[in-house]
């Protein structure tokens, strides 16, 4: 593995080694015991769209790791005045060891990758979050013991975290079904190549998704960068894409809820549902810390690690 652009690079094997060295980490920092293993290292941490879980979580994990996080505002590169993605990539990895970069275009964080030197992962694009799908699939092996044979539903815009949602699911053999207005379904190229996969379902029937689910997922219903269209959204999305309790009482009755936060309580979650199942969302956040962790060392970590 010498990146982590999207999960469709990811072998299962390969995406099953990320989640057991986060849990690893877990424990050691549980139990006091020090991981320096990227001591001397650099990671640059691009940012072109706001973030805290994300920021805070890579920064703190490199800290913990013995190596130096070095936090890149978008705006304040040369990048945000038009220098090409393929200058920047060849200049950074003169530099750095690793790159971090959320931003909007999934086409510029594997352009960094194809010109740079150096591992890049995506903290978030408008098309993918690979990064929290691995913190959820983490909480849910802590919760369930098990990944495979479960059964996922996402309710909500088909965005960035539907996309990753179900290629990890099937990578990792669970069920995913989502749920969303026809307007708004995850990306087109996705629905091509796992349209027809039997552990795949699309509905607009939040309540067909949720039939039965081990676990409940959902998202805002304007990302970041759909800003202007928020009113416009929520008049389709809401009474009808919300996780309520009414609807969690057709899914399994040890359904667990996943949001990667942030939330908007009583949009697409209500305060109610957020709150019974906060401790499992929380531990989500945290999880991000662990498994990034984690990804870290597979790319720029000791040979022990590497996948
Ligand atoms: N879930 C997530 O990526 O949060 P941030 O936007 O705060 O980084
Ligand atoms: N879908 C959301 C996720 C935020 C972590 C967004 O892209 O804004």
């Amino acid at each position: 593995m010498e990146h982590l652009l999207k999960l469709s690079d990811l072998k299962k094997e390969e995406l099953l080694a990320i989640l057991e060295t986060g849990h690893d980490l877990k424990k050691k920092l549980k139990a006091g015991i020090e991981t320096p293993y990227l001591k001397g290292k650099t990671l640059g941490m691009i940012f072109q769209k706001a973030s805290t879980r994300t920021r805070v979580s890579f920064e703190v994990g490199m800290n913990q790791l013995g190596g130096h996080p070095l936090y890149l505002s978008a705006n304040d590169l040369q990048m945000g005045r038009g220098e090409s993605i393929e200058d920047t990539a060849r200049v950074l990895s003169r530099y750095l060891d690793g790159i971090m970069i959320r931003t909007f275009d999934q086409e510029d964080v594997e352009g960094l990758a194809e010109y740079g030197t150096i591992p890049v992962i995506n903290g978030l694009t408008d098309l993918y979050h690979p990064c929290q799908i691995l913190a959820d699939f983490m909480t849910i092996q802590e919760v369930k013991g098990t990944l495979s044979g479960l059964k996922f539903a996402f309710v909500g815009d088909g965005n960035n975290m539907a996309n990753s949602l179900i290629v990890g699911s099937l990578l990792v053999g669970a069920q995913i079904a989502i749920a969303s207005p026809k307007e708004f379904q995850p990306n087109q190229a996705m629905l091509e190549t796992y349209g027809d996969h039997p552990d795949f379902l699309l509905t607009e029937d939040p309540y067909e998704a949720v039939k039965d689910a081990d676990v409940v997922f959902t998202d805002v219903w304007a990302s970041m960068g759909d800003e202007a269209e928020a009113a416009s959204r929520k008049a389709i999305f809401q009474n009808t894409y919300q996780v309520n309790q009414a609807l969690l009482a057709v899914a399994s009755s040890e359904v667990m809820v996943q949001h990667c936060l942030p939330a908007h309580k009583e949009e697409e979650i209500t305060e109610t549902v957020f709150e019974q199942h906060a401790h499992h969302i929380f531990e989500e956040a945290e999880n991000r810390l662990h498994v990034q962790k984690a990804v870290l060392l597979h790319l720029m970590g000791v040979p022990a690690y590497a996948s």
